[in-house]
């Protein structure tokens, strides 16, 4: 797995995650210095001292190690967020680990994903009153690492309201969480474009599926590398009109996240060069692709009385 040679900048909010990692901070001269070493903490009164500092790197040889300890900073917070009252901080940190994770997947830094997918499948299980407003909150800012928070907070729902089993959901949230992650490889003034795109450019952004499909399936663990067929068939049609190799012989997560990921797209009001339709709108849009063979029409439905289900608990 290949490593960025450059230095990692880090936000000021996740300092604290990076107890055991040395820190540099660049100075007013523009040279990048020793901040902490590595086993200092934020809470030493040497280091609150240094309050005019803007920005803080970490050493690109310390990159996996940095992802690592900020997923564990994470995932134990999204434990105490999931037993708490408010869910946009769950989302929110959810949102983070999503973004520090993507920055580095071929680096190795998903390894960590799996567990925090168990955490809030078992923490959903056992209230799924939360379910529901996690799968609700909208943000301003639309990224993929968001798209991809709430695709799997509604393919959570979709599982639990269909009765699938906790280990399916597992497989399934995970899958549902890092469907786009070969969107990493898009050059992102694409992603980010708010105009059409010619067809060449439409053409780079169609080779997400199997960028994904690549970096997933350099992980030794069995869950990320399953998650793998979920990214490479998300697109597909069951008609043979997706992409990127035309399927019509689509695995069950390939059908799901197909319908779940159209309908989060479309009824997410940020993405560029679209208009977010309600919920029912949105049903009834996908509805037609049902009708001409091209979606699930079985999964389709549980999928519809999944979100029926999230509205009655409210
Ligand atoms: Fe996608
Ligand atoms: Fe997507």
């Amino acid at each position: 797995m290949s490593t960025n040679r450059k230095w990692i900048p880090v936000r000021k909010s996740h300092l604290h995650y990076y107890d055991d990692i040395p820190l540099y901070y660049r100075t007013p001269s523009g040279n990048i210095t020793l901040y902490k070493p590595a086993g200092m903490t934020f809470t030493d009164e040497s280091l609150s001292r240094k309050y005019s500092i803007d920005e803080y790197f970490i050493h690109p040889e310390n990159r996996l190690q940095s992802i690592e300890s900020a997923q564990r900073g994470f995932n134990s917070e999204l434990l105490k967020k999931l037993s708490g009252p408010d869910i946009s901080e769950l989302k929110n940190s959810l949102v983070d680990l999503v973004e520090e994770t993507l920055s580095a997947p071929r680096a190795g830094g998903l390894t960590r994903i799996p567990q925090t997918v168990n955490q809030m499948v078992t923490g959903f299980s056992e209230r799924p009153n939360i379910l529901k407003n996690f799968a609700k909150i909208s943000f301003n800012d639309y990224t993929t690492a968001l798209h991809s928070a709430n695709v799997m907070a509604l393919t959570i729902g979709f599982c639990y309201y269909t009765s699938l089993s906790e280990n399916e959901t597992r497989k399934l949230g995970l899958a549902a969480l890092l469907h786009d992650i070969g969107k990493t490889e898009v050059p992102s003034h694409l992603l980010k474009a708010s105009r059409r795109l010619s067809d060449e450019e439409f053409e780079k952004i169609k080779q997400h599926p199997a960028f994904g499909f690549e970096i997933l399936k350099l992980y030794r663990e069995e869950e990320i590398r399953e998650a793998a067929l979920g990214a490479i068939e998300h697109h597909e049609k069951l008609d043979g009109s997706g992409y990127p190799e035309g399927k019509q012989q689509i695995s069950f997560i390939g059908r799901v996240l197909a319908i779940i990921d159209c309908y989060e797209a479309i009824t997410n009001d940020d993405r560029p060069y679209r208009t977010a339709l309600s919920p029912l709108n949105a049903l009834e849009l996908i509805k037609k692709d049902v009708d001409k063979g091209q979606l699930d029409r079985e999964i389709f439905r549980g999928f519809a009385y999944s979100l029926t289900n999230f509205k009655k608990s409210s």
